[in-house]
């Protein structure tokens, strides 16, 4: 084990650095002990080259003892930086209260409390709670629901979400067929499909735009809803409100009327998606209050964590959940350390710091990162909303055909300047997502070394492989 400064001194570095190539040598040693045992999908560490010894506040260093700013925040559940204390010291205390429980059999206050204080917050009629572990599971029980609740099979889905790696979800997803859905997607029935909303890519159209997102609402109606599925086969609309892994795309309000509308008329269940965006990521407690959306079943995860322990959560109208006998949840739903760490986090979000510095980090994105379009051909778009901002990296402007080499060259660029995001191979998308509480100064600084590492990037361009 490498020697390890202590949290305050790793904070107090002002900024992060790199001293060796990535990997260093200790990180090399211990990617390769990795390789020889994890699973295939999880053996390419080029695009973070690099092995963890710790994280403190935003930082993250390696067992090299490089530094990173962490623009990755465990994927979003780690929305207050590493160890925020208050979430720490509830984790803590009920854990040393309750240890580890069975909340689906035994109850104890931390689960009814969370309860409560969701259902306070939560848009809409939304009045109950199902307990689950992950958002997998989130979305998993709530097409059951929905099924149960309207006695109908179908489900009508979007292309390019995500959902989770469960085989149903698999399907439901239809992320990407190389790594999400292959040989097994193509075997789950039960769902039909209309392409998300995505301006910069819209569908039947070569490069970027011109853009009117209710024109998925008119295939909806003029194409699936006449060639592929009856109205009254569907029980609910299971999509994201801000597609995350998607690339960040926020649908306009026009489409958001046409689809409620659409619900209402033919008694769809609105199930949105929260798992990535709840608790201010996008800038508002929920991303439905981008549009005042009234879903009747909300799905939450990631920030739900507030950077403790697992824990996500199925929420819904009293008429889908109150008398449901659908069986949710299981063993490790809703831990009461667990629960105890998302009520500390309900606190930090309801203090309104947390969504006035989500505020100042969407700013800095938008005057960071965003004139970069002009300087840089290579730079197709870039999608701030909250603290999340996507930049997708183009062969040209006329094709925008992803330029994937240019993009992982721009990711590596960054790392060596100490700036650690989310590239992955089999998606043309460069994400930052920090944590809702970072300061602003070191995101700034962040947008500033990957600007430098495009134009790094940009003077010699790499070959792309498809070109
Ligand atoms: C929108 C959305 N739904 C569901 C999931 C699955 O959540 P989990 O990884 O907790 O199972 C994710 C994960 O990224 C997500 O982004």
């Amino acid at each position: 084990m490498t020697e390890l400064k202590d949290p305050p001194a790793l904070v107090a570095e002002q900024r992060p650095r790199v001293r060796t190539e990535l990997p260093g040598p200790r990180s090399r040693a211990l990617l390769e002990r990795k390789d020889r045992v994890i699973n295939g999908a999880l053996r390419d560490w080029s695009g973070v080259p690099l092995v963890e010894a710790r994280r403190a506040g935003y930082v993250i260093e390696d067992v090299d003892g490089n530094t990173f700013a962490d623009l990755v925040s465990a994927w979003g559940a780690a929305p207050y930086g590493s160890h925020p204390p208050l979430v720490r010291g509830a984790v803590n205390d009920a854990w040393d209260r309750y240890g580890m429980e069975i909340s689906n059999y035994i109850q104890s206050e931390p689960v009814i409390e969370l309860a409560e204080r969701l259902v306070a917050l939560a848009p809409g009629r939304i009045a109950r709670v199902a307990p689950t572990v992950t958002g997998t599971e989130a979305v998993e029980g709530a097409v059951k629901l929905a099924r149960e609740a309207t006695g109908r099979p179908m489900i009508l889905t979007f292309l390019g979400q995500y959902h989770g790696e469960s085989t149903y979800l698999a399907a439901a997803n239809s992320t990407d067929v190389s790594t999400c859905t292959t040989a097994n997607a193509q075997y789950v029935p039960g769902l039909v499909y209309a392409p998300y909303p995505n301006a910069f890519r819209a569908p039947f159209h070569r490069g970027a735009g011109p853009f009117d997102d209710t024109l998925y609402l008119d295939f909806i109606e003029q194409w699936l809803l006449r060639l592929q599925v009856e109205p009254t086969q569907i029980a609910g609309v299971l999509i994201e409100p801000v597609a995350g892994e998607a690339g960040i795309l926020a649908p306009s309000a026009q489409f958001w009327a046409g689809l409620t509308a659409l619900c209402r008329r033919y008694g769809w269940l609105l199930i949105l998606d929260e798992v990535q965006t709840c608790l201010g990521r996008c800038g508002t407690v929920f991303a439905a209050d981008l549009w005042g959306l009234e879903p009747d079943i909300l799905l939450l995860g990631k920030g739900l964590t507030a950077g403790g322990q697992a824990i996500a959560a199925i929420m819904a109208t009293d008429e889908v959940l109150a008398d449901s006998h659908t069986h949710l949840g299981g063993t490790y739903a809703w831990e009461p350390a667990a629960c105890a760490g998302a009520l500390a986090g309900l606190d930090l979000l309801a203090g309104g710091d947390v969504l006035k510095n989500v505020a100042a980090l969407d700013a800095i994105a938008r005057e960071e990162l965003v004139p970069l379009l002009e300087s840089f051909e290579q730079l197709g778009d870039v999608r701030p909303l909250g603290a999340w901002v996507a930049l997708e990296f183009v062969t040209d402007r006329a094709t925008i055909s992803p330029a994937s080499a240019f993009q992982a060259a721009v990711h590596q660029a960054a790392l060596r300047r100490g700036v650690l995001a989310i590239s992955e191979d089999t998606k043309p998308l460069y994400r930052m997502q920090p944590a809702l509480t970072m300061p602003p100064e070191l995101f700034r600084w962040s947008c500033r070394q990957v600007a430098d590492a495009i134009a790094e990037v940009a003077a010699e361009p790499p070959e792309e492989a498809d070109l």
